[in-house]
């Protein structure tokens, strides 16, 4: 990759406001939301939505979601059922996202990758919040890093994991500082007769169960149709391997702990076992471990409870073995 000069602006109202017209403009923006940095595109316009593809190298038959202000925005934008309104109330704004039927013909089809259907969320930072606010568009952002590495928790990652301006990348980065949430959205289809958890995340399943009852699991991911396209079994991927529910280190790995029976001086994901904060950390301690001259990465065992799944899933997908090292696109 060349060197990445994309700007990374400190993001204040003006700042804000010079991105919404980047984005309006047609240029991709990198901005902050609770749960990781997203790439940012106006959803309407179909050329800047190609470019998140290009710059992401991301398959084309892999979805977006469209990020939009609240939900009377998102009713506009996509078909509500009770369903969705009772997890809306609940949980938006926040790292919840809805698949329903499409509504808003102005967005690209090319958002939805052919799909009838669309994924909407209204993000809670406050910073999404402005620039959703001021563009006044639909925006259709994906984390901001190359397809099948590591999802960006700081404005600082971004430049790690994506083209510059020059080459296709975003024209500016929002710093909104590091992600509270840290792990992308809960991913809930409802454009079937049954809610379907497609992506665990920032939103446990709990919760949502607590709102709307069972959730049911996605389709066998090697059925002809994935339900949801971008769940491929290897995902997340730093360049290091991942061995999981490690208890120490072998000659070579590094160490990711979790809770007070890690060794004393192994990197922690929460000395406390606090899965919030073992969730805001997860990326980016890996992403400092992967630039270490280690030959794989060891992780204690996380508990498959709360948010504990959605980390589980990220680490179970970023272990899966690749033939060949992502290491020219991600690093
Ligand atoms: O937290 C998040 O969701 C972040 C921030 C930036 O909002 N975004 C994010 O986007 O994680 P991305 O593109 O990395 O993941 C979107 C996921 C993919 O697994 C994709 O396949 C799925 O949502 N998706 C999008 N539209 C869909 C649709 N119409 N039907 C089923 N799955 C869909
Ligand atoms: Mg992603």
């Amino acid at each position: 990759m060349t060197e990445n000069r994309t700007p990374i602006v400190p993001a204040d109202s003006v700042a804000i406001a010079t991105a919404a017209k980047q984005l309006c403009e047609g240029s991709l923006v990198a901005f902050p939301t609770e749960t990781v940095y997203g790439l940012g595109a106006d959803a309407t316009n179909g050329e800047s939505v190609a470019r998140v593809f290009a710059a992401k190298q991301r398959p084309q038959f892999n979805p977006l979601i469209v990020h939009v202000k609240d939900t009377a925005a998102a009713e506009a934008a996509a078909r509500f059922n009770d369903t969705a309104r009772k997890l809306a109330d609940a949980f938006w704004p926040g790292p919840l996202t809805l698949v329903l039927p499409r509504l808003d013909d102005r967005i690209s089809l090319l958002v939805s990758a052919g799909l009838d259907t669309l994924a909407v969320r209204v993000p809670g930072h406050p910073v999404a919040q402005e620039l959703l606010a001021e563009t006044g568009v639909p925006v259709a952002a994906p984390s901001a890093n190359m397809a099948g590495c590591i999802s960006p928790t700081a404005a600082g990652h971004v430049v790690f994991s994506l083209p510059g301006a020059d080459t296709g990348g975003p024209g500016m980065i929002l710093d909104g500082g590091p992600c509270t949430v840290g792990i992308e959205s809960t991913v809930v289809d409802l454009s079937a007769a049954a809610p379907i958890l497609l992506r665990p995340g920032g939103i446990t399943t709990e919760d949502i169960e607590a709102v709307i009852g069972p959730l049911a699991q996605p389709s066998a991911p090697n059925s002809e149709v994935p339900k949801s396209p971008g769940m491929q079994d290897r995902h997340y991927a730093p360049v290091l391997p991942i061995r999981l529910d490690a208890t120490n280190a072998r000659p070579g790995e590094a160490f990711l702990g979790f809770g007070p029976k890690a060794p004393d001086d192994a990197i922690n994901l929460s000395l406390t076992a606090d899965l919030s904060e073992a969730a805001a950390n997860l990326f980016s301690m890996i992403r400092t471990l992967d630039g270490l001259p280690f030959e794989a990465i060891a992780v204690m065992t996380v508990p498959d409870q709360g948010l504990g799944r959605a980390i589980n899933d990220r680490l179970r997908r970023a272990a899966q073995p690749l033939p060949t090292k992502p290491k020219d696109v991600c690093s």
